[in-house]
């Protein structure tokens, strides 16, 4: 370590120290004896020491100071030794970029959600759903949290007003672009690039509740969790691609009229982990014009050579998203004679959405349990006939959408969910 880096990391120390001996004055921890081991995600990363715990996201670029409240002492999880070393590695971070830090008290009382783009359903694998006490909006596709707000467990807070976000122990939001107060924790599993990656991030909200044995034991490699059974049913499609490797192409049409082959790397890895081969890695054009003639000849005869598809497009009304429009999206209008047509391997994503809105599971129940989808894309990829898809319908077979309501929460809510796992022999 230079001089120079080593006397800013101790300057940023000495701050830290100074604010963890003020706000920890007559706190003992009250930890649970366990502590998460980032393994996959990119973006966040843990420190224990004995009565608080530092989660940084670089996301953001924020830490999060959590100091344990209550007064049980001891605390087998945090030994000293890992004590020393986190203070190091901490050291090591704050002379690459000192963070500002929220601090918060933990376990948490009580929280609020920013529901855009925000998969609540991470809350109710960790058992955290009673502690929900605000949501900025309905758009919801959890059918437990639409009960909750129905019994009127959960109030409406409005998203502009700070003071009524200021009422909840913390404010957890997927939006980086707001002002943050205090209280904020920016939950962003979104910006990592691999399906098991987004899933880990479980941990990073277990770690605000205390609750880290629960994330663990959902997401892990050792025990029949989210992520050994992603990799059990990645094994078992590897097995099938040995006779044959479909072609997927998972495209979209956007407000312009373009359509495109995706490039988001987790869609690309789904593809990849379920023994099919993307289509854009053997074409160069990668977005096609539907008022230009020969855009759309282009895209016709790739999409010959294609077995399955899955049409991301985005659209105000699922509900009427059928095989004609996507036929009427590609300009085709007399019979082609597509493999994916005649074999009815046409897929959408939005097979759950909250009754009768946009609001899709894709986004929230697809991001915490990734082996469905796995499974899902097996089923699309090579079909059984045999296993009912989550979150995928097959619109080329006419099957509709599954309507999320209050009334489809059939599970006592003061329990943790369990992840859904799908057999599998590898
Ligand atoms: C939320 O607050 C803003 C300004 O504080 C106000 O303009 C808006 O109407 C409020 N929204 C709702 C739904 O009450
Ligand atoms: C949330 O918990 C805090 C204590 O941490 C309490 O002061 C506040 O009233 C609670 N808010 C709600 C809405 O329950
Ligand atoms: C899935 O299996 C393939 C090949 O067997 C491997 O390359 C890939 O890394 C696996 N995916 C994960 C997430 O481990
Ligand atoms: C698509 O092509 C039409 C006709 O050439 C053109 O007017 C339009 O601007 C193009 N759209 C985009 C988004 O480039
Ligand atoms: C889909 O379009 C709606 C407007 O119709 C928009 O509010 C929503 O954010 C879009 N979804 C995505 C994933 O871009
Ligand atoms: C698609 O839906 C439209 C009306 O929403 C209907 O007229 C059409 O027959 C449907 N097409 C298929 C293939 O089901
Ligand atoms: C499509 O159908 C052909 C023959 O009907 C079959 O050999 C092929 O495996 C099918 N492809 C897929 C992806 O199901
Ligand atoms: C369908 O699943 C059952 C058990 O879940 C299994 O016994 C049967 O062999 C499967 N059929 C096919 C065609 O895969
Ligand atoms: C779905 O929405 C309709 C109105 O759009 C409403 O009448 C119905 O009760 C809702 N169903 C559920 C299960 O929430
Ligand atoms: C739900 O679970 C809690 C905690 O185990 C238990 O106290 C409660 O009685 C259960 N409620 C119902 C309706 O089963």
């Amino acid at each position: 370590m230079s001089s120079s880096s080593s006397s800013t990391s101790t300057s940023a120390t000495w701050k830290f120290q100074l604010l963890v001996l003020l706000l920890s004055w007559g706190w003992f921890s009250g930890g649970n004896g366990d502590i998460s081991k980032v393994e996959d995600a990119q973006n966040f990363h843990v420190y224990y020491g004995q009565t608080f715990k530092v989660i940084k996201n670089s996301i953001d670029g924020r830490s999060y100071l959590l100091i344990q409240l209550g007064f049980h002492n001891p605390m087998p999880g945090f030994s000293s030794r890992l004590m020393g070393q986190t203070t190091q590695e901490w050291q090591k971070e704050q002379s690459i970029a000192p963070p500002e830090s929220n601090l918060l008290s933990v376990p948490l009382s009580n929280y609020s959600v920013d529901t855009d783009f925000f998969p609540v359903s991470f809350f109710e694998l960790l058992g955290l759903l009673e502690s929900m006490k605000g949501i900025t909006s309905t758009s919801l596709a959890s059918e437990c949290v639409m009960k909750l707000y129905e019994g009127g467990e959960i109030d409406i807070i409005n998203k502009t007003e700070p003071q009524q976000l200021s009422l909840y122990a913390a404010h957890f939001t997927s939006q980086t672009d707001q002002p943050q107060a205090c209280n904020f924790a920016i939950f962003a599993p979104l910006g990592e690039d691999y399906p098991l990656q987004r899933a880990e991030w479980i941990k990073f909200l277990g770690v605000f509740a205390n609750v880290e044995t629960r994330a663990n034991q959902v997401y892990s490699a050792v025990r029949i969790t989210v992520k050994s059974n992603y990799l059990c049913l990645n094994k078992s499609a590897a097995s099938k691609t040995q006779s044959f490797k479909p072609i997927v192409a998972w495209m979209e049409l956007d407000t312009q009229g373009i359509w495109s082959f995706n490039q988001e790397t987790f869609k690309l890895k789904y593809v990849e982990d379920a023994g099919g081969e993307n289509v854009d890695n053997s074409i160069n054009k990668k977005t096609f014009n539907i008022s230009i003639p020969d855009d759309l000849d282009d895209l016709h005869a790739i999409l010959c050579t294609v077995d399955v598809v899955i049409d991301g497009t985005n659209t105000s009304d699922p509900i009427n998203y059928n095989q004609s429009t996507f036929l009427k999206n590609i300009d085709v209008h007399d019979n082609f004679c597509f493999a994916f047509i005649t074999n009815q391997s046409l897929w959408r994503y939005d097979k759950r959405i909250q009754n009768n809105s946009i609001t899709l599971d894709w986004y929230d129940g697809a991001v915490a349990q990734p082996q469905l989808v796995l499974a899902d894309l097996i089923e699309a990829l090579f079909p059984t006939g045999n296993y009912t898809t989550t979150f995928f319908r097959n619109i080329a077979k006419g099957e509709g959408v599954v309507n999320i309501g209050a009334s489809m929460c059939d599970r006592n809510i003061s329990i943790a969910m369990e992840p859904t796992i799908i057999p599998c022999q590898e």
